[in-house]
């Protein structure tokens, strides 16, 4: 079954997050032969892309690229146009690596594809962030499983410039590290998922995107802004950790923040007393609204290929 085009990537986080996940034939096949070292890392392997490997992200690139302004937020663009990163071939990560470690100390590492949860974090708590190498087919532009060199560069790395950000996300994998002792994964999932892949931010000029997920996503970036489906709701730490999301569908549900400063102040805390909390109170549909919501759009649901989880 074709799955709907929504967030290309179904992400790290949640296919790492299954227990019984399996390595997807194509991780399989575009890793043949490559060993990667105790942490997960390899050298990112140049001369293992085609030139077909370079037309698709000069196609992704472009069209992406076309799309972003005024959609994307600013320190996305700036991000991008200060990296040495464009349409013309696959960025080589230590080029990027000068630039990004100069700006705010994190490198990028090149990975086979999803890695373990605690692997995962470990990096994001030294300020690396691992970057599927190879990029995917021709004939799956809009849509594959797993991330690819296009979804985790292009999507996420620009903001790694911004320092704000940067230090979330140093934040986030601590965090991360903390929790898997305490089972509280899904919540933290969640946060990520909700932030990093599909956050979207206030703006004067109105809504822009931040998330990874959208903004490697053509019609996620069209869909998250313009449609009136999502219903799109002010952030909320706690209630971002209580919803459930759907990997198979565009998001039912975008929680908007007002800058990044919000994001790093409301993750500063201790969240053990969170998870404790959060515990002892049910999750919410991916779909639902509650009282205490700051609504800033009630989605009419038009768009939706089902109304499961809400
Ligand atoms: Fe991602």
């Amino acid at each position: 079954m074709t799955m709907p085009v929504s967030s290309q990537q179904k992400t790290i986080h949640e296919a790492a997050l299954a227990t019984s996940y399996v390595v997807p034939d194509v991780t399989s096949r575009k890793n043949q032969g490559l060993a990667h070292a105790e942490d997960y890392t390899l050298p990112q392997p140049l001369d293992r892309y085609s030139d077909q490997d370079h037309q698709t992200w000069e196609q992704l690139y472009q069209r992406q690229h076309a799309l972003l302004p005024g959609r994307a937020c600013d320190a996305f663009l700036a991000g991008m146009d200060l990296l040495p990163m464009g349409a013309n071939r696959i960025p080589v990560f230590e080029e990027l690596n000068e630039v990004l470690h100069q700006a705010t100390r994190w490198r990028i590492v090149a990975v086979h594809g999803l890695i373990p949860d605690e692997v995962f974090f470990t990096h994001l708590s030294q300020r690396r962030f691992p970057v599927t190498w190879w990029i995917r087919e021709p004939d799956k532009l809009d849509y594959l499983q797993e991330p690819d060199v296009f979804h985790d560069l292009f999507g996420h790395v620009p903001l790694l410039m911004n320092p704000v950000f940067a230090d979330y996300l140093q934040a986030y994998g601590l965090g991360g590290v903390k929790a898997q002792h305490l089972g509280a994964l899904p919540m933290l999932a969640r946060l990520y998922w909700y932030t990093v892949e599909f956050g979207l931010l206030k703006t004067s000029a109105g809504l822009r995107i931040y998330g990874a997920g959208i903004v490697s996503s053509r019609t996620e970036s069209l869909y998250s802004l313009e449609s009136l489906s999502p219903n799109r709701v002010g952030f909320d730490l706690l209630r971002v950790m209580r919803t459930r999301y759907r990997i198979d569908t565009f998001q039912k549900t975008y929680f908007v923040i007002d800058d990044f400063q919000q994001l790093f102040a409301a993750t500063a805390p201790d969240f053990t007393p969170y998870y404790e909390d959060l515990s002892k109170r049910p999750a919410l549909g991916a779909g639902e609204l509650i009282a205490s919501d700051e609504v800033l759009q009630r989605g009419d649901q038009s768009d939706w290929s089902d109304t499961a989880d809400i």
